[in-house]
């Protein structure tokens, strides 16, 4: 498409102001709470106390349910805890059934303090620390398609193509660049999250990755999606069996 110089600087400068100057470098400057909870020293007692909380919805192992409606947090990079739970609180990610417990009142009143006791990043902090070290669920929710059909073959083709130079080999993530381990995670939560990322519904998605995916069908989604769901997680990250309970709300 030809356009006139001057119709160029407008939709630069429309675009601009549409998104506050965000590119692919402005994806993961929130600074504010994500970069002071990075920096506190976390504590683990306060961590547990504010997870009971969390607990309602994620369960106190941290492992979601399998149908998707809430993710595995077990074992998510901390941050990429830290960065989610600081879009969502800043309203930056769409979470309203997360809201009435994770904006500041109600993440301060449900752990037992009061306004100017303590800074909510320091709660952000304590919690995630936390939940990074639970063990995962061996058994999460995963796609129709086993090994050796076509399809597990192919999403694991789409795979190494598309999803490898940020989600590392077998869906670990990357602590350093904020990118969320996907390996072990239920097959219906990371659907939807694909999709609303490849649809432009999840505001604070990286842009690279939207770009990556955008010519995505419905049926390449669901057969990569397939394979990161059944990617391999390292034995020492599960927990010894599906029956595991939290030790730490005996
Ligand atoms: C009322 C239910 C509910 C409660 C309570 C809740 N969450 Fe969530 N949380 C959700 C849902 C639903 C999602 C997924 C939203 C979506 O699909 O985009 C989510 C997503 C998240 C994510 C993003 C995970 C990812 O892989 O990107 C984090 C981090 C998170 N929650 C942390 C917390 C913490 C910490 C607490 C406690 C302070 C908490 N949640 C309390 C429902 C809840
Ligand atoms: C350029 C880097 C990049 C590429 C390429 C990329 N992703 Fe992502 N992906 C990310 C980042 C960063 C996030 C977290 C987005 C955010 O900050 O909210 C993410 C989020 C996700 C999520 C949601 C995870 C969660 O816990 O909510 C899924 C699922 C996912 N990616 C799958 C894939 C798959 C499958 C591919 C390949 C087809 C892929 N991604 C390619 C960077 C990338």
């Amino acid at each position: 498409m030809r356009t006139k110089p001057g119709l160029k600087y407008l939709t630069y400068a429309v675009a601009l102001a549409m998104c506050g100057g965000a590119s692919a470098a402005g994806w993961n400057e929130a600074g504010g709470e994500q970069d002071e909870a990075m920096l506190l020293t976390p504590d683990r007692e306060r961590g547990i106390a504010v997870y009971e909380v969390c607990s309602a919805c994620h369960l106190l192992e941290g492992w979601g349910l399998k149908d998707g409606t809430f993710p595995q947090l077990a074992g998510q990079h901390r941050s990429v805890l830290i960065k989610q739970l600081a879009d969502i609180r800043a309203r930056n990610r769409d979470n309203p059934t997360m809201y009435p417990f994770a904006l500041d009142d109600q993440i301060m009143a449900a752990s037992g303090f009061h306004e100017g006791e303590i800074k909510p990043a320091q709660l952000v902090a304590d919690v995630t620390a936390y939940i990074t070290k639970l063990p995962m669920n061996p058994e999460n929710g995963k796609g129709l398609w086993a090994e050796g059909t076509p399809e597990f073959e192919q999403g694991k083709k789409l795979y190494a193509d598309n999803c490898t130079q940020c989600h590392g080999d077998v869906g670990e993530g990357n602590e350093e660049k904020f990118y969320p381990r996907i390996q072990g995670q239920h097959y219906n939560y990371m659907l939807r999250q694909f999709e609303w990322i490849r649809d432009g519904k999840r505001r604070n998605a990286n842009p690279d990755m939207v770009k990556q995916i955008q010519e995505f069908s419905d049926k390449d989604m669901q057969m990569v999606i397939n394979w990161t769901s059944r990617a391999p997680v390292s034995k020492g990250m599960l927990a010894p069996s599906a029956d595991y309970q939290n030790p730490d709300y005996d």
